[in-house]
């Protein structure tokens, strides 16, 4: 029997790629930088499954280039706002994702950034590499402290927990908002009434929601202006989570003491953006889930996924089972 045929959209870790080439006849985009839309279109069309990164676009336009025979969808991430998920669900066509393995990485880096622009870390470092250090002094790129002041989570699912987790180790008060969220004792977590009191108590402020509708923008002027003026911003969420001009202002402006931003709006972020202008705000290219170990994780589960949807199996990891008529 003829192997299905597939596209997947990048060169993915061999962990997701072996057990794809085995399964399928697969056309893999050899390609550093993702393929065109033009690209996506061609290539998407005749095949059963597409596995696919946060970089590619998937809607109705591309499902139905693809045509009637396309039975899934496989994004490796866990978020998938690049997929416009009714239009797959319409067409009975099952998306995978790859929540939960990329949970630590993540909470890990975001941990990090919060470290990085409390203390400065990247602002010493370029300091000392522009022969600028010339004493010890009581005086020299001072950052916030940590032990008692309080990290407020906007979201509480799996990495907003992971964050709570590590905070109890730093000595952190933690806040949380997230309607609906029950708190979790042993992660000793309060949840706030609203996300006004949340940014008004909190010192470090880090990003856990997806990006829908409702969250894009969520971080704004107005917003913004809650927050303390000492506080850290960080963002490993999705980039349009936060409005950005409003960010530069606030930082530029010092209402805010810092931002560390994992994740951009748009991404990659041109190299003349003024927020790279701003020594208060630390920008790393969306690699909070770069770990080797998780990135071989992901890349195994899409494939998985993809396999799954190929053989009529309900996906793994599936984020519209409406298509199996069910939960
Ligand atoms: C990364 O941002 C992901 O959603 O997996």
């Amino acid at each position: 029997m003829p192997k299905p045929k597939v596209f997947v959209t990048r060169i993915i870790p061999d962990k997701g790629l072996d057990l794809v080439k085995d399964f399928c006849d697969a056309d893999i985009w050899p390609g550093e930088l993702p393929p065109s839309r033009a690209d996506m279109l061609e290539r998407g069309r005749g095949v059963e499954g597409v596995l696919c990164l946060l970089t590619d676009k998937i809607d109705g336009e591309l499902l139905d280039a693809a045509g009637p025979q396309l039975k899934v969808i496989s994004n490796q991430a866990v978020g998938y706002d690049n997929i416009v998920v009714p239009d797959a669900t319409v067409r009975g066509i099952p998306v995978g994702n790859t929540p939960g393995i990329l949970t630590d990485a993540t909470a890990d880096f975001a941990f990090a950034l919060m470290m990085a622009a409390g203390r400065r870390i990247v602002e010493g470092e370029r300091y000392v590499r522009a022969g600028l250090w010339k004493t010890w002094s009581p005086s020299l790129l001072l950052g916030a402290d940590f032990s008692g002041a309080t990290l407020g989570l906007v979201g509480f699912g799996r990495i907003g927990q992971a964050m709570a987790k590590r905070a109890q180790g730093f000595d952190l008060r933690v806040r949380y908002y997230d309607p609906g969220q029950p708190p979790i004792p042993e992660l000793n977590a309060s949840p706030a009434e609203s996300l006004e009191m949340l940014l008004r108590e909190s010192d470090f402020v880090s990003l856990h929601v997806p990006l829908t509708a409702q969250t894009r923008h969520m971080i704004n002027a107005e917003t913004l202006a809650q927050m303390k003026p000492s506080a850290v911003l960080i963002n490993t969420a999705r980039g349009p989570v936060v409005d950005q001009r409003a960010l530069y202002a606030a930082l530029k402006a010092h209402q805010l003491f810092a931002a560390a931003l994992d994740v951009t709006d748009p991404e990659p972020l041109p190299a003349d953006h003024p927020l790279l202008e701003l020594d208060n705000c630390l920008i790393v290219p969306h690699i909070a889930s770069a770990s080797r170990i998780t990135r071989d994780k992901m890349a195994q589960m899409a494939a998985e996924n993809l396999i799954a949807g190929l053989k009529g199996e309900r996906l793994p990891n599936c984020v519209n089972p409406e298509v199996y008529g069910g939960v």
